[in-house]
């Protein structure tokens, strides 16, 4: 072996340099840091990921000659199983939802793989989606392994040991909060435990879009309803089981507009050529650092991949103008536009331990069918007339009960900046909006408020 070279390209993930952010977080006290995971050889840190999932399965004999590996993934997952795949000796077959970018689909077959495309539009348990599809293909593919990202302890094990201690090492313990974007969860997961394990009072922090179900379910314990987003990476619309939301002690919520601006001005500002994900983490460490205020940490933010497979996205006019993310001015407006024309009195809402008489006699008097549920001032959920209705019929005359039964969580959460033109496709899968700014409940929107307030522009 030469001196200086790697025995093969596996050799080289990892070892991947942190850099301080000088001009996009110029303006808060904290110092912000980045850890360049995008310059790992299959273009992001999931190549840890794929490298520890493939050395566990052949240590427990899962993995042999001629195996084929099976995975739903986003893109990433399925480069790094395919570059360690090369090495090891096994062929891949890749299973996407549709709205990945042409790019990523792209890599993944330049890299000799088969690529399975599924419709983002369907619930989990439909036999189209991904998840399903998947399990089919491992039923029927002979001598396959199913890496399963999403439940495989390996996941999560490829930070613990590599991504968290490299970061240890390389800033010398002198880092206090870590920021990162949750998909699987497996970065916040493996790298949250390593860092508390270092240090006492270490803070993990995590990034969730709009749309996904993490950030009601870390803050109300619901699991609400998730409604599509464009950023790619993050988010889910269930738990997976590598996810341990246990770690994250402050959890951040952005939307796609404000990933896809940090995202060009990381770039082009900054240099540093990363993808939507890391524009939402970097984003949302920001909103953590003026949350925090006056005091001074160091904050490290994983960035996972790079701008290269968002070209005809976040870098591209067109595309972004078509979505909404350039035009100042929504010609729909935003939901704030919404809830000021509503001229909205107190929001009406009830508490947890309220009987169903008082919450009924509510309902009636002000003409509404579903009313929020408070905990602590809190929104816990909702509690609908047709529920109400079902326990009346089922327990008449129990009039005293508490609804605490009743309370579900049917509505999807936005805020005051949302889009007037999303709350179209988000009413098809949730019977009512509620508005949080931060965690307080600032507005409560259903169709038939959506309709009077579009009425209400071309009348
Ligand atoms: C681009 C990108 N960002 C972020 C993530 C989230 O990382 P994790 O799955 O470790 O939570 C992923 C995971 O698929 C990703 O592909």
């Amino acid at each position: 072996m030469m001196t200086g070279a790697r025995a093969n390209v596996v050799e080289a993930i990892g070892h991947t340099p942190i850099v301080k952010l000088n001009k996009v977080a110029a303006h808060v006290k904290s110092e912000i840091y980045v850890k360049m995971e995008f310059l790992n050889p299959g273009g992001s840190m999931k190549d840890r990921v794929a490298l520890n999932i493939i050395k566990d399965a052949e240590r427990k004999g899962l993995l042999g000659p001629g195996s084929t590996i099976i995975e739903a993934t986003s893109g990433n997952t399925g480069a790094g199983l395919a570059l360690v795949g090369a090495i090891h000796g096994y062929k891949c077959i890749f299973v996407m939802p549709d709205k990945m970018s042409s790019e990523k689909i792209a890599t993944l077959r330049a890299f000799g793989a088969k690529v399975v495309i599924c419709p983002t539009a369907v619930e989990p348990e439909d036999p189209r989606s991904y998840y399903e599809v998947t399990k089919r293909l491992v039923r029927d593919t002979p001598n396959s392994f199913h890496s399963n990202q999403y439940h495989n302890p390996a996941n999560p094990e490829a930070h613990y040991v590599s991504t968290a201690p490299e970061i240890w090492d390389q800033t010398k313990g002198e880092l206090d909060v870590f920021v990162a974007g949750m998909g699987t969860g497996g970065t916040i997961s493996g790298c949250g435990r390593y860092f508390k394990e270092q240090k006492p009072g270490f803070q993990i922090v995590g990034v969730d879009p709009i749309g996904s179900l993490y950030y009601e379910y870390v803050k109300t314990g619901r699991l609400t309803k998730p409604f599509s987003y464009y950023v790619e990476g993050i988010g889910e619309d269930f738990l997976p089981g590598t996810m341990n939301l246990k770690i994250v002690d402050s959890i951040v919520r952005v939307d796609d507009k404000e990933c896809f601006m940090m995202t060009r001005e990381l770039v082009r500002q900054e240099g540093i050529f990363c993808g939507g994900s890391s524009g939402a983490a970097v984003a949302g460490a920001i909103k953590y650092a003026e949350q925090i205020g006056s005091v001074k940490k160091n904050i490290l933010v994983l960035l996972p991949d790079s701008s290269q497979k968002y070209l005809s996205k976040i870098f591209d006019d067109e595309w972004m103008r078509a979505n909404g993310f350039l035009e100042e001015e929504d010609p729909l407006g935003t939901v704030r536009d919404l809830l000021q024309q509503k001229r909205q009195r107190a929001i009406i809402s009830v508490k947890r331990g309220d009987s169903l008489k008082d919450v009924v006699g509510l309902m009636k008097e002000h003409s509404i069918s579903q009313v929020p549920v408070l905990d602590k001032g809190r929104l816990s959920g909702l509690v609908s007339e047709l529920d109400l209705l079902n326990c009346l019929l089922k327990n008449p005359g129990q009039m005293e009960k508490s609804i605490d039964d009743l309370v579900e969580a049917d509505y999807a959460a936005v805020t005051a900046d949302t889009k007037i033109k999303l709350l179209r496709s988000i009413f098809n899968e949730a019977k009512v909006v509620c508005v949080l700014d931060r965690d307080e409940l600032v507005g409560v929107i259903t169709k038939i408020d959506l309709i009077e307030y579009l009425a209400s522009r071309h009348g």
